[in-house]
């Protein structure tokens, strides 16, 4: 199945997208509210974080919560993970009902708890019931089937080019590959020069992953031969990421930073939406952790985060935030 055309715009079923930025799926993180402002932002297409299939079929309520969706975040694919090829078929129906653009499997978590359940990054050691999964779930739904992985277990088996093969064969409409083993975790520097090599195996979509933290990297992943390129922890750091990307690959340069006014009005708009969609306590803990990225760089801005971090009531906050927007008015910061 070798291949080296590089498939432009990416498909993946009815999806046609030209050099998509991906918002990765990440636990406690690429919740609603974040997903739909990453879309505003620039991402081209988000995943939701992973989700059990046994609790799906169990009618868990957080999992179902984790797999709803809002439309203004569309295109957007549900991920699940698990071991039995069964559960995750019948996980996989269910979620049909919430119209994902397609459904994605989960074959990279690192953690102990998941792998040793033969969860996730497991399914690198055995591929046989990897294959499986990958066709049951194609068999059971009518949505694309899209899979999400790592290079191999540890550095003396890494298997991603029989697994790319095996995973195409399997159904598979395109692969995200984030570029470390399982046993590296997060450690060490995503080995980028694995794409190369698994674009020519493969003629699905190919989806780069791994320590994008600049335009530039993004740009060096699409000429390894990447249909799309995902990105996750740089896009809590600088939730502009995915416009510098743009920039860049359409203007060839890197634009100056956004203004102090528009990161506090994105900041704000999307605290609302937390709040909203999660209510007023949890809402406003779960946001927390974005603080940092939005106010980034700003003067001033060590004190109001870490006042902030402590506040509770969102009329406080609100009032935090616009007396900064007064300091910095004031100053005159022009950013
Ligand atoms: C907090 C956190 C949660 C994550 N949760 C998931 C997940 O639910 N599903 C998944 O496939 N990958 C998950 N990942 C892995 C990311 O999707 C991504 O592969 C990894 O962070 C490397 O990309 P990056 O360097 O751009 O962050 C998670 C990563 C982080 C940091």
């Amino acid at each position: 199945m070798a291949n080296a055309c590089i498939l432009s715009p990416m498909k993946i079923g009815n999806l046609q997208i030209d050099k998509p930025l991906i918002l990765a799926p990440m636990e406690n993180v690429t919740d609603a509210p974040f997903r739909a402002i990453m879309r505003r932002l620039g991402a081209d297409m988000v995943f939701t974080e992973f989700t059990s299939c046994e609790a799906l079929i169990r009618d868990i309520e957080k999992a179902d919560k984790k797999v709803t969706i809002l439309d203004e975040e569309r295109p957007i694919g549900i991920q699940i993970f698990g071991s039995n090829p069964d559960s995750m078929a019948r996980a996989a129906q269910k979620i049909e009902q919430f119209k994902p653009d397609f459904i994605d499997i989960n074959a990279g978590c690192w953690s102990r708890s998941h792998v040793s359940r033969g969860e996730c990054a497991a399914l690198l050691k055995d591929l046989p019931n990897f294959e499986k999964i990958v066709r049951e779930v194609v068999k059971a739904v009518s949505v694309p089937v899209t899979v999400k992985t790592r290079l191999g277990w540890d550095k003396e088996s890494i298997v991603i080019l029989d697994a790319a093969s095996m995973l195409e064969q399997a159904g598979a409409q395109a692969l995200t590959v984030h570029c470390r083993t399982r046993n590296q975790g997060y450690k060490g520097k995503a080995d980028w020069a694995w794409l190369e090599a698994i674009r020519k195996k493969i003629s699905i979509p190919l989806i780069g992953n791994g320590d994008v933290k600049t335009p530039k990297d993004a740009k060096a992943l699409f000429d390894l031969g990447c249909d799309g390129v995902m990105v996750g922890r740089q896009a809590v750091a600088d939730p502009w990421i995915f416009q510098e990307i743009k920039e860049f690959i359409n203007l060839g340069k890197i634009l100056p930073h956004r203004s102090w006014e528009e990161k506090v009005k994105i900041c704000m708009e999307h605290l609302l939406l937390s709040v909203k969609y999660k209510g007023d306590v949890y809402g406003i803990i779960t946001f927390r952790k974005h603080y940092a990225g939005y106010l980034h760089g700003l003067p001033y801005a060590a004190k109001l985060r870490n006042d902030l971090m402590q506040m509770k009531n969102i009329e406080d906050i609100k009032k935090a935030l616009e007396s900064f927007s007064d300091k910095l008015h004031h100053k005159g910061i022009d950013l």
